[in-house]
Formats: C-alpha cells, structure tokens, sequence
C-alpha cells in the first residue's frame, strides 16, 4: 500500500515538473493552467494526507520555508570569479592577441559568446540530482545561504531531468528580473507608495534578498545558467558549449542568444548584433562574454588574481550618469502639450553629451519629487530622449526649487489648461501659437508622415519666424530663390531640399492622414481609415456615428476625426495640398486584403521586430490585432516570455505561432499575394 502511494506521489512529482519545465524554461506549456492546477491540487491532498512521504524536491515546497533572521554564509567549493571587461574594439584586439601569446598559437580560436545578464551571480548545489543549496557569490570566496529563496524560482529545477547526472555539481548563473516584471513591480509600490527599484538588478537583488522566501516567490524572478563550478562523478565535458548543452537537458534554462564563433572578428559581430537586439529583450544586458570554447586551452590559459585570463566581459557603454538639473523649461508640443524638459549639467552618457532630459508631465514630476538643482541619475536608452530616473536626496542642495507649471504658454502667452483626468496641461493657442505650427510641420514632415528629407527643425523654425509658410500647404510655394537666403542652407541643400518637397507629392493615403496630425489618428488607426474608406472625400464626409463600428475606434477617436474635418482652417489646407499635386494611389479595400477577418493576439517580446512593427505589418495585411486573447482569435503570436494570453490560446486550442513561423507565415502571405 505504502509502496503503491509513493509510486503515485513520485509520477505525480514528476508529471507536474515536467509541466513546470515545459511553461517556465521552454516558454512552451503542453497543457493549460486549469489542468496544470487540477495536478497541483491532486498533489497536494495527497501530500497532505501521507506528510510523512513529502521531499523536499517536491514542486510543493518551492514555498513553504518560514523567514529566517539572518542570513547564514556559504563557502564555495571552487572560487566564484569575476570578469576582465573591455570597453572597446582595441581592449577586445588586446585580449585576443594575449590569449595567442600565452597559447603560443597564431590559429582562429573559437569562443562561446554570451549576453552578460545585468542581475546577481548564484551559485546551485546539486547532490544525486537534488537541488540542494543555492548561494550567492559573496566576496568570491563566501557568499549568503539563499537555499529557500533561489528554490522559490520556478526556473530552477529542483531535480535534474534526463541521464549522466554527476554525484556532485555547481551550476552557476544569473537571477535576474525581466524588464517587464520590473516595471509592474514598481507600478505597485508606487501605488502603495512605497520604495521604487532603481533598476531591475536592484530589483532582483533585493527580492533576493528577503528573509522571508514568501516574499521571493512573489516577485517572478528568472534564471540563466552559464557555467559550472565543481563537480564529480560521471559527467566529461570538452567546452564551454558542451557544459551548456548539457546544462540544458538537465533542464537549466540556457540563454537562447548564446552562440560559438570562429574568431575574434566574429566575436565582434555578435557584440553588434546583440547591441541592436538589446532594447527588443526582455531582461537587462550590459554587455557580452567571449569565452574561449575548448576547456583544455581554458586550463593553460589560466587566470590572472581573481579573474580567469580565458574570458572577456565586452560591455556596452553606460546608460546611466548622475548630474544636475540647472532649470526647468516647458516645450510646446504639436497638439499644444507642454512636456517639461530638464536642462542638465551636461554630461557624457554612453558617448553621447546629454543636456537634456524629459521629465515627461507634472504628475512624474511630483512622483519623482523632482526639483530645480537637485542631483539626479540620468538614463540614455537607445534613440529613446534622455530621462531622470530619481533623485540622489541626500544630495539636495537647500537651494533645490520646487517645478511649477506655468500658467500662460511660455512661446504665444495664451492661458494654459490642465484638462482633467489628464497628466498633460495645455496650450489654449492653437494654430495661433508658432510652436504648435512649427510642430504640425516638422510632424506633417518626418519620416513616417511626407517624408520630406533635409526639412530639419532648424529650418522649420527660420521659415515660421520670418513668416515665410505658415501652413502646411504652403511648403509647396517654396522657391528656391527664398530657401537659399535661409542661415544653414546652401544652394546645394536648398535644391535638395526643394526636390525632396517636390517627390513628397507623390505618396499613399495612409501616410497623407497620418500627416494630418489629427488628434489620437496615429499610423494604425491612418492605416485603418484607409481600409474602410477609399477616398478622402468619402472620410471627410463621415459622422461621428459612422466612425464609430471602426476597430480601435471609440468616442473620442471618432470626435476627434469628425471635429479635424469639420474645421474650416483644415479644410483648406487639405485643399490647397490637393491643389499643389499631392497624390496617392487608391488604396486596396479591406475586402481585398490578405488577411482580412483575421485577429491576431500578440504576446512576449519578439527579438527581430518591435510589437508595433508586428502590429503594422498584420494591420497593412489587412489584420486586426487584438489585445486580448477570446473564441474569436485566430492567431497567437508568442514571443519571449509570453503572458497569461499564452495559457489562455492553449486552453481555447488558438494556432500558436513563434516568432520563426510568424515570419514565414508573413513572408508566405505577401507572395500569395
Ligand atoms: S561567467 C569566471 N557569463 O558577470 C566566469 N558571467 O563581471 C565568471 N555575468 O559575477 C562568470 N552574465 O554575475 C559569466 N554569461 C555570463 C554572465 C556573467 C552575467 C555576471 C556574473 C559575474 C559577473 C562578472
């Protein structure tokens, strides 16, 4: 009998750890959480009935250890390192040709390459293929005993799957808090008015960190392993790869970015690589990790103190600085938004002189408790502005000034309204106010709008000042007598320049209305107007009512799009465009398209393309992109870390698609076409 009951205990373990794999290591669950929780449950009555048969490997004591004082300390059997970095391509030559010399060789060596996790480095002992004590890295040498923490982490398993499990074994890593979680973490102590997290290093560590593993387990942290420490028994392994590949099929979670390259030249390309693809992921990086491959060169290459001279962090320059905010200015924005912006200290950032930062509405500004002279961290992200992160308080100067809105715009002096229920207050100007015309044109400019190459702010701004255009309609009376007198523009430049004015005549209705600039009509819902009406006479003439059966169209949408219509002043600069030659082809009809009738939910972080960039590509296929998974999706797209909608695509048995399929599902569809 007893026999019987831990033979049932022991599948069901084993049933509910695959499944645990399944969902949190390959992103891929077989099942849905309600079977999932149907397991769980079954599980757990039965452990409740027999608790003498309970291991401490079972899926039900993640949780379950009550806080302790103190943290107790764990030495580790092999030393934990830390690494070399590098901060350009020579540090990386340099590395290069020392490991040549020290190996006496002038062959291409190969090289593991990985992304460097930004979270805390850990340390997993497993005994018998047990888990059984989790540490971190300390100084090195010894760090803190986190064994009731770290077994809260549904991506560290707690027994290893598959064969060739060694008595012994150090599995090393990096805990760490994806973007995403990060920021809904912070969301709530925010709400709740409590401490928000630098960042999601911090966040990691000090979720961590907690005395009580309750706490932990709450805080959704993830895991990647990269490398091992000491073992015995069984196990051979000849490179870095290898021990990875391995790591894999004892059900570690290995990050999917890791690849081998042939040179260091290579090594270089997946830096590059890797940069680009950085804002796309989900979790923070700052840099890369050369590793070369074959552990018997790692062995006579040997370490130099406390790093080995076999590995090589290649980091990306900082994103982050502290300095000071000397004053505080509104900028008038195109729909009449005042943005406060902070004018710093000036300060390199990652190689970039950083003067200005966001501080993007007053509601961040009280949040943030920022003030005039107070001295900040700053964070420059990709082609993202500038921002403050917070605020260093102890540094703040008694001079520190609180930031108040203005109450007449700071360029036409008209009132300013705060509009309730909003963040933003605004310019009551309108099209009286020079700021909000020179923000119409360089929007009715840029490049997802007219597209008009070399109409830079700088001239935009001349040609409002000296009342030379004050519509859109008029950049197409332009001469070029007139843009040559202009400061900054030669005769080269203005004949460019008029060209581009010129080409820009020829364009598609999509990329006509979003130029418009018309109040909540971004590129998708352009995109979509076009799709329903096929000509802009048909759209000017719509009711309000009429808008409103549009997907993604709802009360303000369509008051907003009638209201742009109805007024006079738009109405004849529409005219006047048309008049000077602006044109487009008539637009497919949503009935012609592709992949009309057909929603799609997006789920994850895609690695190639952004989620608007997917978004787009569907909608132009004729698609609707839904936010939410129901009986009437078609498609799921998962990528990285897919959310409940996931689950819930399982659960109703929707087409999932990964980020490969969706590409080829895409390209196939364009070339039926
Ligand atoms: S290897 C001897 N690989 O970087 C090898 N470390 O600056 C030491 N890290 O403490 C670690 N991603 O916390 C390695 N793919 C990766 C890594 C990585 C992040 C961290 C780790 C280590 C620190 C050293």
């Amino acid at each position: 009998m007893n026999n019987k009951i831990k033979k049932t205990l022991g599948e069901l373990r084993e049933k509910i750890q695959e499944h645990n794999y399944l969902y949190h290591v390959l992103d891929a669950p077989h099942i849905s959480d309600a079977e999932y929780d149907i397991l769980f449950k079954k599980l757990v009555a039965l452990e409740n009935q027999y608790p003498e048969y309970i291991t401490a490997d079972s899926p039900t004591q993640r949780i379950g250890a009550t806080p302790s004082k103190e943290f107790k300390e764990s030495k580790h059997r092999i030393p934990m390192l830390s690494l070399e970095n590098a901060f350009s391509e020579d540090d990386v030559f340099a590395f290069n040709k020392r490991i040549h010399e020290k190996l006496q060789t002038n062959k291409q060596l190969t090289f593991c390459c990985e992304p460097k996790m930004d979270g805390l480095a850990i340390n997993l002992l497993y005994i018998d293929g047990h888990y059984t004590q989790a540490a971190t890295r300390g100084d090195g040498i010894v760090g803190e005993d986190i064994t009731a923490n770290a077994k809260t982490l549904q991506t560290i398993p707690l027994k290893l799957k598959n064969k060739d499990i060694p008595k012994v074994i150090e599995v090393r890593g990096e805990i760490y808090m994806s973007k995403k979680t990060f920021h809904d973490l912070n969301k709530q102590a925010e709400q709740a008015g409590e401490k928000v997290f630098a960042n999601p290093r911090n966040a990691a560590a000090g979720s961590v960190r907690q005395l009580d593993p309750g706490i932990t387990a709450k805080r959704k942290l993830s895991f990647f392993c990269y490398g091992i420490g000491y073992y015995e028994g069984e196990a051979v392994f000849h490179s870095q790869s290898e021990i990875l590949q391995q790591l894999k099929r004892w059900g570690f979670p290995v990050n999917p970015e890791i690849t081998t390259t042939h040179s260091i030249e290579e090594c270089l390309q997946f830096f590059e690589t890797i940069k680009k693809k950085r804002e796309n992921l989900a979790y923070e990086i700052d840099g890369v990790v050369y590793k070369v491959d074959d552990l018997h060169l790692q062995k006579s290459l040997g370490f130099i103190s406390r790093a080995p001279r076999f590995a090589l962090a290649h980091k990306f320059p900082a994103q982050e600085q502290i300095t000071v905010i000397e004053e505080v200015d509104f900028q008038v924005g195109r729909t009449g938004t005042l943005t406060p912006v902070a004018r710093l200290k000036p300060v390199n950032v990652g190689g970039v002189i950083v003067s200005n930062a966001t501080l993007h509405n007053m509601d961040e500004i009280e949040r943030k408790d920022i003030r005039i002279h107070d001295v900040v961290i700053i964070r420059r992200a990709g082609d993202v502005i500038p921002e403050v992160v917070s605020v260093i308080k102890e540094e703040r100067p008694k001079e520190a000034k609180k930031i108040k809105a203005p109450i007449h715009c700071p360029v036409c002096h008209s009132d300013v309204t705060r509009v309730q229920g909003e963040a933003a207050v605004r310019c009551s100007g309108g099209l009286i106010c020079s700021a909000q015309r020179k923000e119409a044109i360089k929007h009715f400019a840029s490049r997802k709008a007219m597209d008009i190459d070399g109409l830079g702010d700088k001239i935009i701004d001349q040609l409002v000042n000296t009342k030379l255009i004050h519509t859109v309609a008029d950049l197409y009376d332009l001469t070029h007598e007139v843009l040559a007198k202009l400061e900054r523009l030669g005769d080269k430049s203005a004949q460019n320049l008029l060209e581009a004015i010129q080409k820009s005549k020829k364009t598609t209705f999509e990329r006509f209305l979003y130029a418009l600039g018309i109040r909540e009509v971004g590129e998708s819902t352009a995109l979509m107007l076009t799709q329903h009406f096929s000509s802009l006479e048909e759209l000017t003439k719509a009711s309000t009512e009429s808008l409103l059966p549009l997907p993604d169209v709802g009360p303000v949408v369509s008051t907003q799009i009638h209201t742009f219509f109805q007024q006079k002043h738009n109405k004849e600069v529409i005219e006047k465009l048309l008049k000077k030659g602006i044109h487009w082809e008539k637009p497919k009809k949503l009935s012609q398209l592709p992949l009309q009738n057909k929603t799609f939910v997006l789920t994850g972080t895609l690695s190639s393309l952004s989620r608007e960039k997917a978004t787009q590509v569907l909608q132009s296929l004729g698609a609707k992109v839904s936010g939410s998974v129901s009986q009437k999706t078609h498609y799921v797209i998962a990528g990285s870390e897919p959310g409940s909608k996931l689950s819930n695509a399982k659960k109703l048995n929707i087409k999932i698609l990964d980020e490969k399929q969706f590409l080829e599902f895409i390209k196939n569809v364009k070339t039926s076409t």
